[in-house]
């Protein structure tokens, strides 16, 4: 996959929470400035609109008395009535002819009314609405007028009232401000959050990029407590674990290579002085051959153990069944038999039966062939390797001891490393590689058990694995 230059993501980090903020503050500001100014004029209408049913009730019940609707009688009853916030009250026969107009610039009294509300009325119906242009609140209202169920004529009412409409401009004028202020406030704080954030994403992105080019000593600067911090916390540490990672895989490589080279060079320099060598005695070349032999043997060795160890990284895939622990210890004891007779070294073992372990039996042997096999190499002549295996609650313990020469105590921390030797020279000799321990523990920890090592009081060391016992099948299996 091409990698992105580590700006152009966090650009496009920045620019998706700006458009993101952008959206929401138009939103906003968009309903702050429509939604109260609707409510309020919704408000308005509907006041309106009773106020003047209510007037027109009034002035069509008053005008219902008098048996003949004239231009006379109706200015009289109407001069009664209160119609200061009236801005146009006409009142018409039932042939809409106009008997009274308060009009102050031609009113049409005696003319015939042109007013399609007027018409709705004299059809009995009551119309009534309210407009509103943004300058004033337009209210229309017309009613009929009856008498003895008989419609006899119809009032108009008509309203311009400015005054309301001022004051729900200044409220608007007023909320467009705020919310400028609002969104040019949240604006600048969103410019510099996000600056903050992003710069401290572009650095997480830097040292991702500078570590992954293997540079593992790079580290980022952490301060405060959020979860960015946090993120910086968790990558220092990947990063040093990583830098262990390496150099455990770079020495690993460099020992190993270098544990591959020394028998290599002693077959080469061997084999040289068998093939430069005009007149060599047999004997002498049995003698060459033999050392050649051992030499391809602890090669051989050191690869299996190898090849054991690259095993148990790839751990999971390895086979795993139900073990009787008892059954394989004593198979590797037969085998290192010979090898303790030859060091004179006495074994004796008190192994229990139901010793189960649900495991890799290939591994488990190896364990246990490497524990007794350093319990009889680093032993003396005449001395004893004793093992013992048992169930200690839900867990099954190994122990090996042995009489033998112990280990320093500031050698301890290090036994399980992998080609940790103690006494090179001893351990070259007994055709060990230093691998044996690491492996052990490796494969017990595979396992979820634990392995130490303690000294005996009486001299020599004592190994202890512990692995998680194996649920007995139903019915129970004892043999
Ligand atoms: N039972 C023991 N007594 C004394 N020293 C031991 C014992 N087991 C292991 N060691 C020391 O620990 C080192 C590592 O052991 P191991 O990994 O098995 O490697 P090696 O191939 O040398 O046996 C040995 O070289 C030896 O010095
Ligand atoms: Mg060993």
């Amino acid at each position: 996959m091409k990698k992105l230059p580590v700006k152009s993501i966090t650009n496009s980090v920045q620019l998706k929470f700006a458009v993101t903020f952008l959206i929401l503050i138009a939103v906003l500001t968009v309903f702050l400035n429509t939604y109260p100014t609707i409510a309020s004029r919704d408000l308005v209408f509907s006041s309106k609109k009773v106020s003047l049913q209510n007037q027109a009730g009034v002035m069509s019940s008053s005008l219902s008395a008098p048996e003949d609707l004239t231009s006379d009688t109706v200015p009289e009853v109407m001069d009664q009535l209160d119609l200061r916030s009236l801005t146009r009250v006409i009142v018409t026969d039932e042939n809409a002819k106009i008997l009274y107009d308060t009009a102050q610039f031609d009113p049409g009294v005696g003319r015939t009314a042109m007013l399609s509300e007027i018409y709705r009325a004299l059809n009995g119906d009551i119309v009534c609405y309210s407009v509103y242009d943004g300058n004033a609140f337009m209210t229309r209202e017309a009613m009929p007028i009856r008498s003895g169920g008989v419609t006899v004529g119809a009032v108009y009412l008509y309203e311009y009232d400015a005054s309301q409409a001022e004051l729900i401009k200044s409220i608007q004028t007023k909320l467009r401000g705020v919310s400028l202020v609002v969104s040019a406030a949240a604006i600048i704080l969103m410019f510099i959050f996000s600056r903050a954030l992003t710069l401290r994403i572009t650095e997480l992105a830097k040292a991702t990029r500078i570590v992954s080019e293997g540079d593992y000593d790079h580290r980022i600067p952490v301060s405060g407590h959020d979860e960015l911090s946090e993120l910086g916390i968790e990558f220092n540490s990947l990063t040093s674990r990583l830098k262990e990672t390496e150099e455990l895989r770079r020495r690993f490589v460099s020992d190993a290579s270098h544990e591959l080279k020394t028998p290599l060079a002693s077959i080469r320099l061997l084999s040289d002085s068998i093939v430069n060598s005009e007149n060599m005695d047999v004997d002498t070349m049995r003698d060459f051959v033999t050392d050649i032999e051992t030499e391809a043997e602890r090669l051989q060795r050191t690869t299996e153990k190898l090849l054991s160890l690259s095993r148990i990284d790839s751990g999971t895939s390895l086979t795993r069944e139900r073990l009787d622990l008892k059954k394989v210890t004593e198979k590797t004891l037969k085998l290192l038999h010979p090898l303790a007779k030859e060091t004179h070294v006495s074994i004796t073992a008190a192994l229990s039966k139901d010793c189960f372990v649900y495991g890799n039996e290939d591994l488990l042997y190896r364990v246990i062939f490497n524990l007794a096999e350093n319990a009889i190499k680093y032993n003396m002549p005449g001395g004893t390797v004793r093992i013992l295996l048992k169930t200690e609650g839900d867990e099954v313990v190994l122990t090996v001891e042995d009489t033998g020469i112990g280990i320093p105590d500031e050698d301890v921390p290090h036994i399980f490393t992998r080609f940790y030797r103690v006494d090179k020279a001893r351990s070259t000799d007994a055709g060990g590689s230093g691998l044996g321990l690491s492996i052990a523990h490796d494969a017990v920890k595979l396992h979820g058990g634990e392995i130490g090592v303690e000294k005996r009081e009486e001299g020599g060391t004592r190994f202890i694995v512990r692995l998680p016992a194996c649920a007995k099948p139903e019915g129970g299996e004892t043999k």
